[in-house]
């Protein structure tokens, strides 16, 4: 669903994030703002503001913060709609029915169509299975150590004997075969016309995380092939998309996720303790199913099968995880094959142990890939570590790669300069010199780069907690002195509306979906510029400011190569007669009282 900036606008207004907030946290008033102890990391000195001018929050500890959406989000693990929905229900706003295209609207209802049609597959499966005649497939789940609550936690079904039995029912509740026909649910035979796709196997409803059914998997009782079958991808269902277990699994709000290959993993899990289990289903995890999972998490542990398969899948699911920003451990289930058989054999505080012992993902790289040499032959030992090597420069961050590198090192007995030489070659073999050993200068401008933003994002900070100001800078400082991209960005739509007579900085962080964009406006409308009651001098700070902005805009060096042009020669000795100017113009007057 897709809503207007006006409706979102409208749920902020309605919800007050001083009342939003102090339903989770203790909120103690000081000064204008609140503080309280921050929910998204602990701690024992509450460093967590609330604004209700501002309706932002932001921690000055974790750097956590937003609107009364991006609370939400967090708070509740939502996306940025079930936020908004959630939040017009608890303000009794009526949101509208979206407005698209009529293409979009006809997809839409089709989407709901199908997720309809699961919903009473799903139904009648789940009535059959407590049914008599279910009682062999019960008697398969229960055989297999599940007990009720899981059973009925992940709505497991029975597809009954014969070929027209969901059809039937289907057909009876009025729906029409060009629907069903589309839903996977059943093959088409020439003779026979629609036959249920599922029959006499036990049934794993597919749920995205809004708890909505969009597949099926159907196990045979026992042996048989194929051992698993699963509704292919329909309008509703893309599988790259989603994860068996995370509707539960991002309710346990743990830190980390554990992701296994099959249904019978995930739910035996669930019931041993570990809600944060999810499962890819047997195909290759997906760089959409990663960034999903970040949204819940940012700890993986992986726990494949302890076949050749599960190793293969490991190994690709590692950088996709790492590249999404995971911390990723990898959990050895020896001597067993899945979690589920771990499970059952030793328990849930052994699997606790195994957690625990999680080998570190690049480390498990490194062991895999050993396996494939003889270090005892001088050669292949030479390969191996110029494979470490390769791998070791794959890491951006240079902290990062060098802790690596030293534990490398000292787990297979070489001294850290000559893998850190082998790593610089390799580095430059790849044509990418830069990458290990960063050139001094980029520092000194990044330092310069970093002031540079900090004083930006003060004025905009500034404005937001005294608009007043605005009158007095506007002369001075224009959006284009703003850098290009984000803070530019901000800088328009905050003069736009300042322009207009008001300012609203949570409409603008919730302008923007993502958690970590709402995160990155809101710091920016946190920097912590000066105290704005320090009077005598905050006139002074705001000049001093003002001359920053415009030094960095107009005189720093490097903005634009002159090269000789005499044009821009000639502006820039402009900017330079214009700066001073300014800079006398201020000294003879007052900004602020
Ligand atoms: P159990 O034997 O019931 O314990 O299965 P499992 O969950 O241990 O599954 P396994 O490790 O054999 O496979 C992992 C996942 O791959 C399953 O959960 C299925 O999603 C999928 N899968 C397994 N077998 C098949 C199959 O024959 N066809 C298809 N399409 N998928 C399968
Ligand atoms: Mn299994």
């Amino acid at each position: 669903m897709y809503y207007s900036q006006d409706i979102i606008d409208e749920v902020c207004r309605r919800n007050d994030i001083v009342d939003v907030v102090s339903s989770h946290v203790k909120l103690t008033r000081r000064g204008s703002n609140y503080f309280g102890l921050c929910p998204f990391h602990s701690e024992k000195s509450p460093s967590f503001s609330v604004s209700p001018s501002k309706q932002m929050y932001h921690c000055f500890g974790c750097g956590a913060g937003g609107s009364v959406i991006t609370f939400t989000m967090n708070i509740e693990n939502y996306s940025f709609p079930e936020a908004v929905e959630a939040l017009a229900d608890r303000a009794g706003i009526e949101l509208p029915k979206q407005s698209a295209s009529s293409e979009e609207k006809e997809k839409d209802s089709l989407r709901s169509r199908l997720l309809a049609v699961n919903k009473e597959a799903g139904k009648y499966y789940y009535y059959l299975l407590r049914h008599e005649r279910g009682r062999n497939a019960y008697g398969y789940l229960t055989g297999r150590g599940l007990t009720d609550p899981v059973i009925n936690a992940f709505g497991l079904g029975y597809a009954g004997f014969g070929k027209e039995n969901l059809y039937g029912y289907l057909k009876k509740q009025g729906y029409e075969d060009e629907l069903l026909g589309q839903s996977g649910l059943f093959n088409h035979d020439e003779k026979r016309g629609m036959l249920d796709k599922f029959w006499n196997r036990v049934i794993f409803p597919i749920m995205d995380i809004q708890n909505r059914i969009i597949g099926f998997g159907g196990r045979v009782m026992g042996e048989g092939t194929p051992k698993y079958l699963n509704s292919p991808e329909t309008t509703v269902f893309e599988k790259g998309r989603n994860l068996y277990g995370l509707n539960l699994a991002r309710t346990a709000r743990k830190k980390s996720l554990i992701i296994c290959e099959g249904y019978m993993d995930v739910i035996s899990m669930h019931q041993a303790g570990f809600k944060e289990t999810v499962a890819s289903l047997g195909t290759a995890l997906t760089v959409a199913q990663a960034n999903l999972m970040k949204r819940y998490a940012d700890e993986v542990f992986v726990c494949y099968d302890s076949d050749a398969a599960g190793i293969k899948a490991a190994l690709r699911a590692i950088p996709i995880l790492r590249n999404a920003g995971f911390k990723c451990r990898v959990i050895n289930m020896n001597p067993y094959k899945d979690p589920d058989e771990f499970i059952k054999n030793l328990g849930s505080s052994e699997f606790e142990k195994r957690m625990e012992e999680a080998e570190n993902s690049f480390y498990y790289e490194v062991r895999i890939d050993e396996a494939s040499f003889d270090l005892k032959d001088p050669d292949d030992k030479t390969r191996f570590f110029k494979n470490i090597a390769a791998r070791l420069l794959r890491f951006e961050d240079a902290i990062e790669r060098d802790n690596y590198l030293e534990g490398i090192a000292d787990k297979y007995h070489i001294s850290p300069e000559s893998l850190g030489e082998m790593v610089k070659k390799q580095a430059m073999k790849a044509e990418n010199i830069n990458v290990y050993e960063r050139p001094k200068s980029l520092d000194h401008k990044t330092e310069r780069e970093d002031g540079r933003i900090k004083a930006q994002k003060g004025m905009l900070t500034w404005l937001c907690e005294e608009p007043g100001i605005y009158t007095k800078i506007k002369e001075y400082i224009k959006t284009e002195d703003f850098s290009e991209g984000l803070l530019k960005d901000l800088a328009t739509r905050i003069y736009e509306q300042l322009e207009n007579g008001s300012i609203n900085p949570a409409a603008i962080i919730s302008s923007y979906e993502e958690e970590e964009m709402q995160r990155q406006v809101a710091s920016v409308f946190n920097e912590e510029v000066i105290d704005t009651d320090i009077g005598e001098d905050r006139d002074k700070a705001l000049k001093e400011l003002i001359l920053r902005l415009l030094k960095d805009s107009w005189l720093s060096p490097g903005r634009e190569e002159d090269n000789g042009d005499v044009m821009l020669i000639q502006e820039r000795i402009n900017k330079k007669k214009e700066y001073e100017r300014i800079k006398s113009e201020l000294k003879n007057i007052r900004l602020l009282n």
